[in-house]
């Protein structure tokens, strides 16, 4: 972990969002302000339809909040990601933050090694050799080397995860986001993107965030967050538990 002296690389700003009106308003954040920091992976917790994706999507410049800000360090300055334009925002999305969801999302025609290899080819206009050397290591270092010419199809689903995990790390961004990533996984294929995710937080200095209702996750993270009825709250260092 870096030191507690390290800037926070993603700060919420007093949050709020409401879905519907009238008999349909929903209060999803009520005020939500907190720090994220780089080289940490952080959890958040909480009750289904307590707003997790919610501040997921806010954080990650996928859906506007009603009103507060989200401060991502770049370099050297903070940019207010919801005041930006939304070229830019859009910009400042695909440099910077790589996405993890629970269905996977991969493109059913492409093997492995393509489904990283277009992501360097499309967001930064790498050549073809360049996307295809850069893409094998990251295949490699996430164990699967023996699979870079199969497609989804061919894959378990431990090894899509993985394969997803991939592309939004190949192209070196500084903000993960994991929507529930472990949901359709079994423990031990859970545990090992979270050991991944880990890896890359405290080796290369990404940001971190993973939504899950899974308690056993929590010893794998830095730091983690409960969210309940529109507030946010820290959990305490002792609730984490021990690594097994
Ligand atoms: N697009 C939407 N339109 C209306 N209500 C929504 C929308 N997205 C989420 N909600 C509501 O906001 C609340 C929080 O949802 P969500 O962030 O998906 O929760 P979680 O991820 O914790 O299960 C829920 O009550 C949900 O029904
Ligand atoms: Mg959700």
């Amino acid at each position: 972990m870096p030191s507690a002296s390290s800037n926070p690389s993603l700060r919420s700003v007093r949050l709020e969002r409401t879905f519907g009106d009238g008999a349909t308003r929903r209060v999803a954040l009520s005020g939500v302000s907190f720090d994220l920091y780089p080289g940490r992976l952080a959890l958040l917790m909480g009750p289904s339809g307590s707003g997790k994706s919610t501040l997921l999507a806010i954080l990650s410049g996928l859906l506007n909040p009603d009103a507060g800000q989200v401060l991502a360090w770049e370099d050297g300055a903070y940019v207010d990601v919801w005041a930006l334009p939304q070229a830019e925002r859009e910009a400042f999305r695909l440099r910077q933050v790589g996405f993890i969801f629970q269905g996977y999302n991969l493109f059913p025609a492409f093997t492995a090694a393509q489904q990283l290899e277009i992501v360097l080819r499309w967001g930064q206009n790498a050549s073809a050799s360049d996307a295809r050397r850069r893409s094998h290591a990251v295949l490699e270092g996430l164990g699967l080397g023996g699979q870079m010419n199969k497609k989804p199809a061919q894959l378990s689903g431990g090894e899509k995860q993985r394969v997803a995990i991939g592309r939004a790390l190949v192209k070196g961004s500084k903000f993960i986001f994991a929507d529930e990533p472990t949901s359709a996984l079994d423990w031990e294929n859970g545990k090992l993107v979270l050991e991944l995710l880990r890896r890359e937080a405290h080796d290369h200095g990404a940001t971190i965030f993973v939504v899950s209702h899974d308690s056993r996750m929590l010893p794998y993270t830095d730091i983690a967050y409960h969210l309940e009825d529109g507030h946010l709250s820290e959990m305490s260092r002792s609730s984490l538990g021990e690594l097994p």
